[in-house]
């Protein structure tokens, strides 16, 4: 049965098997690459995206837990544009860059709750979100900027 939702404030309706994880329908059949395939598993938080605004692992999301519901991946978060997204590049925070969609999408459904979050904080929300460079300082940092 098609299911109906919105994306980056655009309504969309896919035509695919309900258990069908949302991060492969944003990624193949809806073109929003920027969402990253990690371990698919729900552990490493490179697909999260945002669903009615609360940070979500696409990964082991089926597509129709999302019905009517309003999805936003990176590149919507890119077009309406959030500090977080100056203050990765001011903190040069990316090095391969491969998790750092995931890492901003949960960054900024924590600073939606908690606008000027404490390092317990920070550390508590994001630690759920892998990166293998190992670049915990500059992302951090760049959250504290944003948070500023
Ligand atoms: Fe979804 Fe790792 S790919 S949590």
């Amino acid at each position: 049965m098609p299911t109906e939702f919105k994306i980056n404030a655009r309504p969309v309706t896919v035509d695919v098997p309900d258990d069908t994880p949302l991060l492969w329908v944003i990624r193949d059949d809806l073109g929003y690459t920027g969402t990253k395939f990690g371990c698919g598993i729900g552990l490493c938080g490179a697909c999260t995206v945002h669903v009615n605004g609360r940070a979500t692992r696409s990964c082991i999301t089926p597509v129709k837990d999302v019905a009517n519901s309003v999805v936003t991946t990176i590149e919507g978060l890119a077009e309406k544009g959030h500090p977080l997204l100056e203050t990765w590049v001011e903190a040069q925070t990316p090095q391969c860059g491969y998790c750092q969609p995931g890492q901003i999408m949960q960054a900024a459904a924590m600073l939606r709750d908690f606008p000027a979050p404490t390092d317990e904080q920070i550390n508590q929300v994001m630690s759920g979100n892998l990166c293998r460079c190992m670049a915990y300082v500059r992302i951090r940092e760049a959250i504290r900027m944003a948070a500023r």
